[in-house]
């Protein structure tokens, strides 16, 4: 009996020994052919050669993702190569005007397949530390494209600033320009809004608008003020056209952009000679924060930062009845 129990135990033991040894060669064999794995994504599969007859697909599905994987650092050089993608300098600038809504304007023209924008302020032609770089230098600040389409940068500090004409002009002299433009006394405010943030965020105190806009002494509007100068659109205006005729401007009304951008943007289509690609579809009003979002398709949307669409400080009525008054015979030339 006791002989008969050993037996079945031991039979028992060998059986479990055997599917122990058996899983252990499993389990070797199985992590011995993991390196030999294919990923499940190989970033060249992703950006695979293409034929002629798909490229306008493509520049669509790629215009996002493969310069967005570049500026990642994970698509190659070589993937650039492939693509026959390149820097190309801007076919147009949007050169201002500051809290004009230059932003929302560069964003909602990056929505056309035919448009990409360098992302970044480059600040080449009014710094005189990066102008002393050179061209080439300006070249490699612009995001990759495909050569059908056309690169547009945006630095609002262009339009206000002396040596700036005539340094684009030696550029291109037949470049498109941008001016977006709001209500002179609303930009200033705007801008305004913007220097007294930076000041909180460091917590320094701040002078009232009033104070800066109105000149104590005189009770006149103050020319000196930044904010003021900039809004004597006509003034600047003047200056760009010494160097480029008047059909190489495209004026947009940036307080139409905020409230019905399509056509705004429809017309700087035009004025681009671009295929009209820009829908409905693509912008959408945003109730929460009050302004017009981007939607590029169904799963890739955006609104603007939070620093675009402030909410500005109240100010004298008096004072904002004084500016407009100041301002509008330079507006009336300037639209002129
Ligand atoms: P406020 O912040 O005074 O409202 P810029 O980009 O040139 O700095 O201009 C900023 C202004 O763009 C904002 O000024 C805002 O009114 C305007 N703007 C126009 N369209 C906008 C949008 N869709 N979303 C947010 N801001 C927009």
């Amino acid at each position: 009996m006791l002989f008969k129990q050993q037996v079945l135990l031991r039979q028992k033991l060998f059986v479990l020994g055997s599917l122990a040894i058996g899983s252990l060669l499993y389990l070797v064999a199985r992590v011995g052919s993991l390196d030999r794995l294919q990923p499940l994504c190989p970033i060249d599969g992703r950006f695979g050669p293409r034929s002629q007859d798909e490229i306008p697909l493509r520049a669509l599905q790629f215009k996002r993702g493969l310069l967005h994987e570049f500026r990642k650092g994970n698509a190659t050089k070589e993937q650039i190569r492939l693509h026959n993608l390149v820097q190309q300098l801007p076919k147009a600038i949007i050169i201002g005007v500051r809290k004009g809504g230059t932003r929302a304007l560069l964003e909602m023209l990056n929505l056309h397949p035919a448009v990409v924008k360098a992302s970044q302020e480059i600040h080449f032609f009014d710094n005189d530390e990066n102008y002393a770089k050179g061209i080439e230098w300006y070249r490699k600040k612009m995001p990759f494209s495909y050569p059908h389409q056309i690169t547009i940068e945006k630095s609002p500090a262009y339009f206000i600033t002396e040596e700036v004409p005539e340094r684009i002009y030696k550029m291109n002299s037949s470049i498109k320009l941008l001016i977006i433009v709001r209500e002179p006394t609303t930009r200033a405010i705007s801008d305004y809004t913007q220097v007294l943030e930076g000041k909180e965020r460091k917590n320094k105190t701040y002078y009232k608008f009033e104070k800066l806009a109105i000149d104590p002494n005189t009770c006149e509007v103050n020319t000196k003020y930044k904010a003021v100068r900039t809004s004597i659109y006509t003034k600047h205006l003047e200056r760009w056209l010494k160097y480029f005729p008047i059909e190489q401007f495209h004026i947009v009304d940036g307080d139409r952009l905020i409230t019905e951008p399509l056509p705004e943007l429809q017309l700087v289509e035009k004025f681009l000679n671009l295929p009209p690609r820009i829908s409905q579809y693509n912008l959408y009003f945003n109730a929460t924060r009050g302004f017009y979002c981007l939607r590029f398709n169904i799963v890739f949307n955006k609104c603007l930062a939070g620093s675009k669409g402030r909410i500005h400080p109240e100010v004298d009525t008096s004072v904002i009845t004084k500016l407009r008054k100041f301002f509008h015979p330079f507006n009336q030339k300037f639209y002129q």
